[in-house]
């Protein structure tokens, strides 16, 4: 049961500085033809909106997550017609990222040439080995009133630099259609950058309320507007399992689909529980599955499955009841909370996870699988005949060891495939398997615990990650949420590296993550009001640099981004005071 762990106290802000960027980013469209190229680049945020430098100049402080180093410079480039992309040796592809960017908007598709081939005003993008001690990701973009250059040590770093361009650019450039009467400037600077972290991820719970394959590309576009790198797809759990998997087919007959839905609030007494009678349900193929992945692989994201084990199976285990310890459900579990019934750790249920996972492996390239092994029930495993026989024979001391043995089997199978477990952070419970990497969700304590015996760690811990909490603390003015608090600046001022952990210790944390789990969360629109704008706080925290966090300028930055998000059609929350 996820039942939050904190209820936060946060500092009353005032409301001021949002309105007066809110009108800040709604730019005008029709701007005068004929901008000077000398325009002052430092024009304060709260530009009124009728000035005609605001489409050139307005925009400098719009990325997130904000960059390593941005200087800005005098005058503005200016997208037309005849602007070239020039391509480097492996630049291509995001060459043709950057055309297909800007053709819907401004009406032309830009010719695409040769480094050397092309004349004229143009957008230059290459690799540039020079550049390799920005790391794999970093780049480095210049903007300049007669070109534009993008230079990476490698592919993600080009389309990074192109991100930030973006981001640059006016939000009208996210339309799917011709506009006409905007200029398509980008402010002159000079931008320097490379990512804190290595694991910049956002999760999504599609085991509660399946999502769409249409709506998880999305999602992977948002993130990788942001700068976000790992996708982890929370595939199965106790209320429905999502992943059509070969040879077992009632996964998805049976496991898939539930009649009814816990809709009111989930409190101890259930009698109060109020239902929605209504089927729920869906499931991926394997050609869905591939989809996702090429979709988010073209956009630098590694999608990381979840098959969760040996707890939240009740779906599974309504499929093919012999796999659990009492198998007495039928269907898909209908409320929240936790299950009695999880997989008998044996070597049946061994059996069906390997070939589950061995069909995981073949859809997903992601050097992580994530196996869940969170809550798994002690208790029930203590009372249960048929588990107590398992540990009996396998001579283990307690439940805590059994749930280790059975991780830890799953651990060297995937290890024995090249491939690297993640699981949450209950794994350290009866001893870490060898080369598991812990998200640590319950607060921090697993995390350091791991980091320290020289686990890589992604930190994840519900105070400042779960973003199915609310984000008020008047719950009233909220839709109906799991409980929590959590609102955006307590995202903002995470800081995922623990205090306890030495500087070696220390470089086991890969990154940070943020949680959607959707037991009150339906449907796409409830999904993006709940991670926007906080996982876009946790993108800045996992990609800059700790020393450029500065909130005000953020909800400056966040304000322009508001209104790119009104174009991409973001349900996200407003930044009101919690
Ligand atoms: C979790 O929230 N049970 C990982």
């Amino acid at each position: 049961m996820r039942l939050p762990s904190r209820t936060g106290a946060v500092t009353v802000r005032r409301l001021a500085p949002w309105l007066a960027c809110l009108a800040w980013a709604g730019q005008p469209a029709h701007l005068p033809a004929h901008l000077p190229a000398h325009l002052p680049a430092h024009l304060p945020a709260h530009l009124p909106a009728h000035l005609p430098a605001a489409a050139c100049v307005a925009p400098t402080r719009a990325i997130i997550p904000a960059p390593v180093s941005v200087t800005p410079l005098p005058g503005c480039f200016e997208v037309s017609a005849g602007t070239i992309i020039a391509a480097g040796r492996g630049a291509d592809t995001v060459a043709r990222q950057l055309a297909d960017l800007l053709a819907p908007a401004t009406g032309w598709r830009l010719r695409i040439a040769d480094l050397d081939a092309a004349r004229g005003a143009r957008i230059e993008l290459r690799l540039d080995a020079s550049l390799d001690s920005l790391g794999p990701e970093g780049y480095r973009l210049d903007v300049g009133p007669n070109g534009v250059t993008m230079r990476a040590p490698a592919a993600a770093g080009l389309f990074y630099a192109l991100q930030s361009f973006r981001q640059l650019l006016p939000a009208a450039i996210e339309r799917r259609a011709r506009v006409r009467g905007v200029r398509w400037t980008v402010p002159a600077t000079r931008i320097t950058d490379r990512p804190r972290f290595s694991w910049r991820g956002s999760h999504l719970d599609v085991a509660r309320h399946f999502m769409p394959v249409e709506f998880v590309k999305k999602w992977l576009d948002l993130m990788a507007l942001q700068k976000l790198n790992r996708f982890h797809w929370h595939l199965t759990d106790d209320q429905g399992w999502r992943l059509e998997v070969p040879g077992w087919p009632r996964l998805t007959e049976v496991g898939a689909w539930r009649r009814r839905t816990l809709r009111g609030p989930y409190t101890p007494d259930s009698t109060t529980w109020q239902w929605e009678d209504r089927r729920h349900g869906g499931f991926y193929t394997a050609d869905d599955v591939r989809e996702v992945v090429a979709y988010a692989a073209a956009r630098h994201v590694v999608v990381v499955p979840e098959v969760d084990l040996p707890a939240h199976t009740t779906a599974a285990i309504a499929a093919y009841p012999a796999l659990g310890t009492f198998g007495t459900a039928t269907e898909p579990q209908a409320w929240w909370g936790l299950s009695q019934d999880v997989l008998v750790p044996d070597s049946a249920s061994l059996a069906f996870a390997t070939d589950v996972l061995a069909h995981v492996l073949t859809l997903f390239p992601s050097p992580w699988i994530h196996v869940g092994g969170d809550e798994v029930p002690m208790r029930y495993w203590a009372e249960s005949p048929r588990v107590q026989r398992v540990k009996q024979a396998l001579g283990l001391a307690d439940e805590p060891a059994l749930q280790s043995w059975f991780i830890g089997r799953l651990d060297a199978w995937l290890a024995a495939r090249g491939r690297r477990m993640v699981g949450w952070d209950e794994i350290l419970e009866g001893g870490l398997a060898p080369n598991a990497t812990v998200m640590s969700w319950r607060g921090t304590s697993g995390g350091i615990a791991a980091a320290q015996t020289g686990h890589d760690v992604v930190m994840t811990p519900t105070s400042h990650t779960y973003f199915d909490y609310y984000q008020s603390r008047d719950r009233s003015a909220e839709p109906l949420a799991i409980g929590g608090f959590l609102p955006l600046d307590s995202v903002y001022a995470y800081e995922p590296v623990p205090a306890a952990l030495s500087p070696g210790q220390a470089s086991r944390v890969l990154g940070t993550q943020g949680q959607i789990w959707t037991e009150y969360i339906r449907t796409p629109k409830e999904a993006e009001y709940m991670a926007f704008p906080r996982l876009v706080a946790l993108s800045e925290v996992a990609w800059s640099p700790a020393s450029r966090r500065d909130w005000r300028d953020f909800r400056v930055r966040l304000g322009v981004q508001l209104a790119r998000w009104r174009v991409l059609d973001v349900a996200f929350r407003r930044p009101v005071d919690p």
